[in-house]
């Protein structure tokens, strides 16, 4: 009997304010510290699993295009898991960024949360718990877990596959901060965050970060629940850069930021010191992530535009978590 079963899910990527990088253990994604992220609203991934047992192999589609390279081969890996432990049927997967690829923008965050939501949506039985969805989106790419959820969540880091799982803190309406992701290049990453993250976990600076991490946790925590923005913003910044002085000192060192990133950290400062709530972070890449409050947003939008004329601006709200709906790519 020929049984087709299918499933489609959208999940928005999101912003770590407090970041992961460095990992316990590399086939599980788990980290070495737990961190908080804002997810985004203008940053979607849709995707359809169909499993089909007429099918020889699985076929990924992404962004309209056949895959047929390592990134395949990451889909294919991770369908085995969920095939491990249920179907043992090949899948047709297709799948669609709101954003275009290869801009910085996390898109594993936002893909495997709709690959590991449209997998099991597919099979047509009840889902699992938002919680077990964390673990199967965290095996695809450790930043996935915190997508399965909206608004503003919580990685809490575990020890073993089984308690590291992500948590909502505050949901998508609690506070309308924005994050202005200014496309600052183009160009490709020279080391990829799954390099990164062993670069990192071997790092001489790490263990002082692990000491002052627990306290910047809480006081990031405490700053979203107060929605302030002053608290947050420095808490965020340090943060970042700490990440990145990591990065630029490791073996191999990791130079993500470019002339027009350090261009528009100077500017934010500089704009704060003028009276003008807007901080920044950064992610594995020289993309400027602008934080601040709506009512300062078209401001903000302004002073951009004219600093760095042409550049892309993706202005994003605290987005929605995971959602299964029937607009089928396939
Ligand atoms: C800098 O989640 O992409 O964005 O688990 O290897 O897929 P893998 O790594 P990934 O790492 C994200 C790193 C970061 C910080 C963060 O999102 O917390």
């Amino acid at each position: 009997m020929t049984r087709e079963m299918r499933g489609t899910a959208s999940a928005c990527s999101n912003i770590a304010l407090i970041k992961y990088w460095g990992k316990r253990d590399f086939t599980d994604n788990i980290p070495l510290n737990g961190s908080l992220s804002m997810t985004l609203s203008q940053a979607t991934t849709t995707t359809t699993v169909i499993w089909d047992d007429t099918l020889s192999q699985d076929e990924i589609y992404l962004d309209g295009e056949r895959v047929l390279d390592g990134r395949g081969l990451r889909v294919s890996r991770y369908l085995d898991r969920i095939r491990a432990d249920y179907y043992r049927m090949p899948a047709r997967v297709a799948s669609m960024n709101s954003f275009p690829a290869g801009t910085g923008i996390a898109s594993s965050a936002s893909g495997f949360a709709a690959l590991a939501t449209a997998a099991f949506a597919a099979m047509g039985e009840e889902m699992p718990s938002d919680t077990e969805m964390t673990r199967w989106a965290r095996r695809g790419s450790g930043s996935a877990c915190r997508s399965i959820h909206g608004g503003f969540v919580e990685w809490l880091p575990g020890t073993s596959d089984a308690d590291s799982t992500a948590v909502q803190l505050a949901g998508e309406d609690f506070w309308d901060l924005r994050d202005l992701v200014v496309l600052v290049s183009r160009a490709p990453k020279a080391i990829s965050s799954s390099e990164g993250h062993k670069i990192a976990t071997r790092h001489p600076f790490m263990a002082a970060r692990q000491e002052l991490l627990p306290a910047r946790m809480l006081a990031t925590k405490g700053a979203v629940a107060a929605r302030d923005l002053m608290t947050l913003g420095a808490l965020v910044e340090q943060e970042a850069l700490e990440m990145h002085a990591i990065m630029m000192s490791g073996q191999p060192a990791a130079l993500y930021m470019q002339p027009g990133t350090l261009k528009l950290l100077h500017a934010i400062r500089a704009w704060r010191e003028d009276g003008l709530p807007v901080f920044f972070t950064l992610d594995a890449g020289p993309n400027v992530h602008v934080l601040c409050e709506s009512r300062d947003a078209p401001e903000v939008r302004a002073r951009i535009e004219q600093l760095m004329p042409g550049l892309s601006i993706l202005e994003n709200r605290a987005g929605p978590g995971v959602r299964v709906h029937e607009d089928h790519l396939l």
